[in-house]
């Protein structure tokens, strides 16, 4: 073995020259990475014995991207497309060996080389979307070579990894081989060696290229039809006129403007605000106030006390990730409608066509249903998710504490009530967390995992391990009403309340809102749920809401009684504009005596966003939320906040802080609401000219 540098090796086994990658944690194509390549393929290909290479990485996975950290950073040559080339251009037949996750720069990496194989465990993809950006390196050039330009716009505008079954029969890689990475590289170099293969580069594969040429209205067509929302719309039109170079500008030019677009975006905001959220969901798992040895329990099996809609789709996430679920309800009738509720949702994921008839199958045979609650003793966790009662609660709590084995984890999906007073009725305060799922609970993201006082660091980190386990992306909250989430939404709340009573409309708020990029306007929303709940809520806390109550005492609670903030033709989910709400809206103005203005959609999304902004300082001062990233995980996971937008936090750093302290400070000025006066870390971090970044850097 001949090191080329601390990442990279050589050797040579009889006529098959390896070269062989080790860059932890997960070969990410560094510097050091790139240059090693280059003069790996060089010195092999001047070693005359040498008639094919293999090129396979150590560790968990063939090269995992491009380095991310290196982005928005001066550029090292040689650059990502000049190391691929050196492979490309190799007189000898180059096989890429992957195994892991070849994602992005990986892939591009394996598209460079002349061939390809996977070991069965592999998945290839080219995720760069996800990060706002495009496989600029050549993947948005060489896959439709391999597969079409049609085809290959499946996978740059989704994203999603292939796996090795999908990816051979695609015609994206040459083989899968069972056997290490190494020597599925090594055993096809023999193959190609004995049966005199020729090193033809997938730049030179251009028939696939014909038929996009031929009727490039298709392809627009399909492009149009296929371009997500979630990454922004910079990136995804970045991602079509890059394929579409393919099959319209020689290979090297298309590179040449791939280069520079892609350093546009890299340099925008919406890319930016995708590579905040990457790192801050990973950074989001990491714990600093827990003892360094702390390790998390094994969870096994789970129980989920409750079979209503959370509780269902409670058990489905864990039934997803493999996990056996006892769901236990108090009743048989409500068992049987929880369960029938599960099967319907399973029913129409396998129509739509995102699960499969066995894994469907599989996933409902770990759901066992039960009246018993004894059924909870043998099992690592309990999440409760009955209705939201405090006496209930801790009724069951009671009964659990007593049932489980110690050092079961106890937990509770509450959304409201204070964790420390359900902690108290277990016996076992220690085994006690909050785990605050966000319905649909089988589909949403985030999971709050509430910290009580007494929780033991264990359980806190089981907490958290069990949520990644399936699939989530987990946040730790502190203790308080609303936790990081709804404590901070609820000035939206407030906020468009006043911005109704002020002069606008609920279309006008949820244009503005769409406008910005959330999926749907706080008020479609309220509808969709039910505008009972928030009435409810407000009722109980003194809270009144002027125009929202007068729409509640009118009978009128969104989609389910076919009027709301707006209109809805019988079963139908289409906000129509209410006549009788914008009377009701002018009349509480007038007898507000607020004078009614009109609205830029600009204003009103400062008007709803900034308060939202100065609660989070709060959440983020008082450590119940740990870092400012972690704000803006809770909205991009959990509350449709626009991805591209980056998140709460994240937005205000790109506003500027000193115009988020400027405008609060007017709307603090024409209402009476004293949590409008700006945070005192806001206005300290405005008057230093510094971010909320820039503050969480230097505190860890
Ligand atoms: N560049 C730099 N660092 C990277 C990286 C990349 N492309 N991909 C992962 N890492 C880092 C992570 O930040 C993490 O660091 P940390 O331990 O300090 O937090 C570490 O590698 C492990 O990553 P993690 O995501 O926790 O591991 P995993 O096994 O769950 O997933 C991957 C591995 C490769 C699937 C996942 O990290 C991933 O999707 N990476 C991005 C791939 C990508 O988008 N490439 C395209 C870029 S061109």
């Amino acid at each position: 073995m001949t090191r080329i540098n601390e990442a990279i090796s050589i050797r040579v086994d009889g006529d098959i020259g390896v070269i062989l990658a080790n860059h932890p944690p997960v070969n990410a194509l560094s510097h050091v990475v790139r240059e090693g390549l280059v003069h790996a393929v060089e010195a092999l290909c001047a070693d005359a014995a040498v008639k094919a290479i293999v090129l396979a990485c150590e560790g968990r996975t063939f090269f995992a991207g491009a380095d991310i950290t290196e982005f928005g950073k001066p550029k090292r040559e040689p650059s990502l497309q000049q190391a691929i080339k050196a492979l490309e251009t190799a007189p000898k037949p180059v096989v890429a060996a992957i195994h892991g996750t070849a994602l992005g720069g990986g892939f591009e990496v394996a598209l460079g080389c002349h061939f390809r194989v996977m070991v069965p465990t592999a998945k290839v993809g080219l995720p760069e979307i996800t990060l706002g950006l495009f496989a600029g390196a050549g993947g948005t050039q060489r896959l439709p070579r391999l597969i079409g330009p049609e085809k290959a716009l499946d996978y740059v505008l989704s994203g999603k990894p292939v796996n090795a079954a999908e990816a051979v029969a695609a015609g994206i890689v040459d083989a899968v081989i069972d056997d290490t990475p190494l020597d599925a590289g090594l055993r096809h170099a023999r193959t190609i060696i004995d049966q005199n293969q020729p090193a033809i580069p997938v730049r030179n594969r251009t028939a696939k290229l014909a038929a996009a040429q031929a009727d490039p209205g298709a392809f627009d067509a399909r492009a149009q039809a296929l371009a997500p929302k979630t990454f922004g719309p910079l990136a995804a039109a970045a991602n079509i006129a890059s394929v579409r170079r393919s099959f319209t500008l020689p290979l090297d030019e298309a590179l040449a403007e791939d280069a520079k677009a892609n350093a546009e975006l890299m340099a925008g905001p919406q890319s930016r605000a995708l590579r905040h959220l990457f790192f801050a969901e990973r950074e989001a798992a990491k714990l600093p106030n827990l003892p360094a040895d702390t390790r998390p329990r094994e969870i096994a099996r789970v129980a989920v006390v409750g079979a209503g809609t959370m509780g269902g789709g409670i058990a489905m996430s864990f039934a997803a990730a493999g996990l056996p679920v006892v769901l236990i309800d108090a009743t048989r009738e409500a068992l049987d409608r929880g369960m029938d509720r599960i099967r319907a949702n399973y029913a129409s994921s396998v129509k739509r066509g995102s699960l499969s008839d066995a894994r469907r199958n599989e996933q409902l045979a770990l759901i066992q249903g039960t009246t018993d609650r004894k059924a909870a003793a043998d099992v690592d966790l309990v999440v409760e998710a009955v209705f939201e009662n405090m006496d209930v609660k801790v009724e069951i709590f009671r009964d659990l504490g007593a049932i489980t084995r110690p050092g079961t984890i106890l937990s509770s999906n509450t959304s409201a009530l204070d964790v420390d007073a359900i902690a108290a009725s277990c016996g076992r305060p220690q085994d006690f967390i909050g785990l605050h799922f966000f319905a649909p609970a089988n589909v949403m993201k985030l999971l709050e995992v509430v910290k009580a006082a007494a929780s033991s660091p264990e359980t806190i980190a089981t907490a958290m391990a069990v949520g990644r386990r399936i699939g989530k992306v987990p946040v730790l909250s502190g203790n308080c009403d609303g936790f990081i989430g709804n404590r901070i939404l609820a000035k939206r709340s407030a906020a468009v309340e006043r911005l109704l009573q002020q002069g606008a409309l609920p279309q006008d708020i949820d244009r503005a809102m769409r406008g910005f990029g959330f999926p749907m306007g706080p008020l479609e929303i309220n509808d969709m749920s039910g505008l009972d709940v928030g009435w409810s809520i407000r009722k109980r806390r003194g809270t009144p809401f002027p125009i929202a109550d007068a729409i509640c005492e009118r009978g009128w609670f969104g989609q389910k009684t076919g009027r709301g903030y707006y209109l809805y033709e019988a079963g139908g989910r289409t906000p129509l504009p209410n006549p009788e709400v914008e009377a009701l809206i002018l009349d509480t103005s007038a007898r507000l005596g607020i004078q009614r203005r009109p609205l830029s959609d600009e204003e009103i999304v400062e008007r709803a966003l900034y308060p939202l902004i100065n609660e989070a300082a709060r959440v983020v001062v008082e450590g119940i939320a740990l870092r400012p990233s972690d704000v803006d995980v809770t909205f991009a996971n959990g509350f449709g906040w626009p991805r591209w937008r980056g998140g709460p936090l994240f937005h205000a750093d790109l506003v500027g802080l000193p115009k988020v302290v400027e405008r609060l400070t007017a709307f603090r000025a024409d209402t009476d609401d004293p949590s409008l006066e700006p945070a005192p870390l806001l206005r300290e971090l405005a008057a230093a000219g510094t971010t909320f970044a820039e503050w969480q850097k230097a505190r860890t």
